[in-house]
Order: C-alpha cells, then structure tokens, then sequence
C-alpha cells in the first residue's frame, strides 16, 4: 500500500528520509505498483546534461496500472463520470471493466490503422470521456500522444503537428461550449492541410455536425472501432520510453514540446494524487481543467485512474446555462475532492452569491487551486463560501515541465497559509537563489525559485531538441533546474510564489509566451513593431497589453485592432488576444537596439512613477508619449 502521510510530524520525519534517502523512499514508493519487469536502477545522472533517468530498466505499461490492476477488486466502480455542457444531456458514468474494454478496442483499432510503438499522435478533442480513452490507448500500444488544447487555433495545431512529426491524428466533429458551437473537424481539416506527414485522421462524431470527410485519410471512430475485440495485450514499455509530449510556452521562440516519459510520471502523478489531496477510497474527485493542458493530463486522467480514484470530467464551462452550474454538478455527484484555478474564483465570486443560493456544497472534503498565485480575497472567499470554512485548501504549484504538484499543503495534513503554496512535497527540494545565481541560505527569502535535485515526475527533454532543454532550464543556474517563477519564503519555510520572471505571461491560467503574440501581431501589415507586456487583471489575473507602432498608420483605429485581435486569434487562439492595444510612435529601446520591456512593463501596470531612468534609451521622448496614451 502507498503510504498516505496523515500527520505533519509524519510528513516531517518522512520529508527527511525523502531527501537524504532519496532513491530508497522512491523505490518504497515505486514497489506499489504492476511491472512487468523491475527496475535495475532507481536513478542515474543528473542536470548538467540533463540525461537523469528514473527506474531504468523497468518494464511496465501504464495504461494496465491505470485499469487492469483494478478490475479483480474493483471492476465496476466509476472510473470516469461524465458531464455534458447541456444539463438536459444523459451524463455517463464508466467503470473501470467498461474503461478496459473500451481502452482495448480501440487500442487494436489503433494498431489496425498500423499505429505502432513510438509514433507520435496528434489528438485535438472536446472533453468527452473518449478523449481519455484515446490518449490511453495511445499509451497502450506505446504511442506518444501530443494532446493540443481545443482553444487553439488551426495554425498552431499544424505547427505542433509538424514540430512532433505526427503521422495521426484523432478529433471529433465539434462540441457545444455553452450555447456556442466548435467546428473542431473544420478546424482540423485547415491545420491537415498544412500537415501531409498525417496519414489518417480518426474523427468521432460527438455533436452530429456536418463534417466533410476525406477519402483515403479521414475515418469514423465508430467505423474502425466495429470489428475490434475488446482484449488487449498491452505493449511492454521500458521505464524512460515517451509517453507524451505536451507544448508549452516559454520566453522565447515557438512553444516547447517537452516530453514525458512512463515510470518516474506513473510514480510521481499517483503519489502526488493521493497525498496532496488525501484521496480515500470512495471519494469523487472534480478537476475543472481542460485535459489539453498538464493539469488534465496528471491529475484529471492520470493521476486518479491510477489511484482507482472516480474522476469527473465536465464538458462545458462554467457560466452554462448559468454562474451556478458547477456548484449544481457538485450536489448532483455529491463531489468530496474539488480542484480549480484561481481565474475561475474570481469570475464566480464577481457574480455575487446569488448563484450559491438553494446549492449544499456539503459533500466537499477538500478544495485545491493551481495555475496562477491566488490572491488572498479569492482564497477567503472560497474559503468560506465554497469550503465553508471546513474544507482546507491545496494551493498547488507546479508545471507543465515538473508533471505533478511539486509544493503545496497535504490537505488537512500540513497547515496551509492563504496565498502561499506552502511546503514541498516529499522528495522536492526547492531553493531561492538571487539575481546572480547565489543561493539565499537565509529562511526568509525573495528571489528566484530553483529546484535541487531531479525528481521522478520531472520532463526529459524537449522534442527533439535537447539542447534547447538544457539551454532552457539548466544554464541560467547551472546545477539546478529553473523554474521561471519568483517566490518568497517565511519563517517557517512556506513558499509564496509571485509569479514569472521571464517573458511568459500567466492569462486565466492560460500560459501565454509574449514573444508569440508579438510575432502574431507582427504578421498585420501595418505593424511596424510591436511588444507585450502582462498587467494585473482583476479577472484573468493578469491581461495581455499590447504595445505596437504601426508604418502606414492605420486609417481606420477600431478597425485596425479588430484585425489585430483576428490575427492572433488565427495564429494562436482566441484566449490569447490582448485586452488592450495601444497604438504608439516607437517603443523605448536601449542603444543597442533592444525593446525595453521593463519601461513597457510598468506603465501597463499604471506605475507611471517606477519607470526609473529613461536618459540613456534610444527614444526617451516616446515614454511621455506612452505613458500620457495609457492615462488617457
Ligand atoms: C504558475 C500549470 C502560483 C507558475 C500546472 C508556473 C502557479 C506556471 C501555481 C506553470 C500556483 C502554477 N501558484 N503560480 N499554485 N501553479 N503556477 O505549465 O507561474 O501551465 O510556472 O502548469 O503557472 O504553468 P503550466
């Protein structure tokens, strides 16, 4: 059994033994789980060419860790609840003997299309039951499923098509978002066109939408699907063998595929699962991310099947057909464990508590955040309107790149702080070092959070692009692993993050690369050039500011930052079009050429005072004229 931490004094000694003892207390954990083979070597290497490997030599598949260990004791509990985004929709529950079938079926259907071990697949699906059951079966048969996010737009899904070198890809005709329609199918079929390296497009029809099909690449799910049995052996995988590749954003260039692979994942979303948020047996589990994003991935599908867990899937969002529809979804499955993002606080605390009336909420046990730092109004406010100031809150931070929760609060277990994610989990070691790499040995501290050493949960690599991996994450503190986040330490030893340090911008939780969306912006014709800067967002917890100079000036200005907005919205996606543009004469820039940031940075944040020394820029009139557009 997997020890369950149910004390602090335990989490304490544990946490110790974690450190100093660490391939010992991995290989504790690791024992719990169906190898086909046992590992050799609980871990090896390190950060400096970030070649670390986690239970090399192991054999598994954890598609049979996720269901087939847990069908003799527990076949027919609810694996998967499903919600549709229309209330009057029939909801689903499947269980785990019903996940197994449907997971090998259409594990043989795959390889009956000749997907084979190591192809990568491109899956771009509503949040339907059958997106987990796709990316299951892809790890099944030892495919790399590259899930991209419904909310990206056709050009982004065929630059990651061909980043990962996809030969499939697996969709739906659309879905409902609320009352508005997603034409995923024709969305796909623009990004395909881009994209010959796909070999088939395997389509499920969710919504009864028209869908022009392709000859000779497009098929039915159902279609493929009639002939399979519902048996399976699954595929023996080594330990370190990709499991998927997700993309991410970073300072610079295109978003990063950064790769996961089986064992150290398996190991570290599970342990993660259970002790973060002290999962019991019987309990149901709601988290309200989308499974295109890391948190789907670890902790809506990964994670708690792999604990036997019930985990809810809801379809819609959460303003359909009204502001009270989650706090309904959580009385009609009496939810006990309810994991969310800060944004959506926010945006439901704004709508009064009118939406609350007549809703129990008392099923809930526990109550957890991540994506973004939590301000204290939003935690207070969940705290005692959702919680009802019984259930302790997990402030989980991680990211796409750790593959689970690397500090927060064991809920009920370790004292939370609001605002502060609070303790590392077992076997993290976080460290805070100074603007010159210089480790701040103080407890309390500020600066640049780091990591020490590698834990099993950890990326391997970028997609074929291991340099940009190490240039990314282990040069800036050479030794450690960067993080790309600014935090605070107290007394106690509770960490506070305050948010990216780099160019990326945190957007309702959405991770959004500045440069992106400059490049985006660039693409208009008018666009001379431009820079984007990320400002507190009462909402969205920070918006997306736009600063760009235009040759020829735009005749029409509405008109002009409509085309703006379009053109990001083609080139990324609609959740990342900026929520203010400012046309301006010429951005600030130091001799040498370089944007400044920093100024740009300031005054979107209305700290027209901070902008410090402007003499020795380039163009230091256009701050005047920048900051009095921005007053105005
Ligand atoms: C931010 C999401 C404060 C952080 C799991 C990180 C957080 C980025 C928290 C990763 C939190 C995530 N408190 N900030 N609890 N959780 N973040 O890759 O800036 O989409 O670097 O992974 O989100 O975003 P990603």
């Amino acid at each position: 059994m997997l020890q369950r931490i149910s004390s602090l004094k335990e989490y304490q000694t544990t946490y110790k033994n974690s450190i100093e003892q660490s391939e010992n207390f991995w290989s504790e954990v690791a024992d719990n789980f169906l190898w086909k083979k046992k590992w050799e070597k609980v871990f090896s290497g390190g950060f400096e060419k970030a070649d670390y490997k986690w239970f090399e030599g192991g054999k598994l598949n954890i598609t049979e860790n996720c269901i087939d260990r847990h069908l003799e004791k527990f076949g027919n509990k609810t694996a998967i609840l499903w919600e549709p985004n229309n209330p009057t929709e029939q909801n689903r529950k499947i269980s785990y003997n019903e996940l197994h079938e449907a997971v090998c079926q259409f594990s043989n259907a795959l390889e009956k299309l000749g997907i084979k071990k190591g192809d990568t697949v491109c899956i771009y699906m509503p949040m339907i039951p059958e997106l987990a059951i796709a990316m299951l079966s892809c790890a099944r048969i030892g495919s790399i499923h590259s899930i991209v996010f419904g909310g990206f737009s056709a050009q982004s899904i065929a630059d990651r098509i061909q980043d990962a070198e996809c030969k499939w890809m697996i969709t739906a005709d659309g879905c409902y978002r609320g009352d508005k329609p997603l034409y995923l199918k024709k969305i796909v079929d623009e990004a395909l066109e881009k994209c010959p390296s796909i070999q088939k497009s395997i389509v499920l029809n969710r919504s009864n939408f028209d869908c022009n099909m392709k000859a000779d690449r497009d098929v039915w799910w159902s279609d493929i699907m009639k002939d399979c049995s519902t048996k399976h052996e699954a595929a023996t995988m080594d330990s370190e063998d990709p499991l998927f590749i997700l993309y991410t954003s970073g300072s610079t260039g295109k978003p990063k595929g950064v790769l996961h692979t089986t064992a150290g994942y398996m190991v570290y979303s599970t342990y993660t699962f259970l002790n973060v948020f002290q999962y019991q047996p019987e309990q149901i589990y709601w988290c309200t991310a989308d499974i295109g994003w890391v948190t789907g991935h670890s902790y809506i599908v990964y994670g708690p099947l792999l604990n036997g867990a019930t985990t809810l899937m809801y379809e819609g969002i959460p303003q359909f057909p009204d502001w009270g529809r989650w706090w309904e979804v959580i009385d009609k499955y009496k939810v006990n464990i309810f994991y969310t993002a800060p944004t959506a606080i926010r945006s439901l605390e704004a709508q009064g508590l009118k939406f609350l009336e007549g809703k129990s909420l008392e099923s809930l046990r526990v109550l957890g955040t991540v994506g973004e730092p939590i301000n204290e109004e939003a935690w207070e406010w969940y705290h005692k309107n959702i919680g009802k100031e019984k259930c302790p809150i997990v402030d989980t931070w991680w990211q796409t790149e750790t593959g689970g929760i690397l500090i927060s609060s064991l809920a009920g277990v370790t004292p939370v702080k609001p605002s502060f994610a609070t303790l590392p989990f077992l076997g993290v070691e976080p460290l805070i070092v100074d603007a010159n790499g210089k480790e701040i040995k103080e407890i309390i501290a500020e600066g640049n959070l780091c990591i020490r050493k590698s834990w099993p949960g950890q990326a391997r690599t970028v997609y074929k692009d291991h340099e940009r991996f190490i240039q990314t994450y282990f040069t800036t503190y050479p030794g450690m692993y960067f993080t790309g986040d600014g935090c605070k330490r107290d007394y106690d030893g509770n960490y506070r993050i305050t948010g990216r340090v780099d160019d990326v911008i945190n957007v309702s939780g959405h991770r959004i690369g500045t440069a992106e969306v400059e490049n985006a912006i660039n693409e208009h014709l008018d666009v001379y050039e431009s820079a984007v800067v990320g400002f507190p967002h009462f909402i969205k917890g920070q918006g997306i500011f736009a600063f760009v100079s235009c040759e020829p000036q735009p005749k029409d200005i509405i008109l002009f930052k409509q085309e703006v907005l379009n053109i990001v919205a083609k080139i990324i996606g609609p959740f990342a079009k900026p929520d203010r543009i400012e046309i301006v004469s010429g951005l600030p820039k130091t001799r040498s050429g370089k944007i400044m940031r920093r100024i740009l940075r300031k005054i979107a944040e209305g700290e027209f005072d901070k902008v410090g020394d402007v003499t020795t820029l380039l163009n230091p009139e256009v701050v005047e004229e920048i900051k009095k557009k921005v007053k105005g």
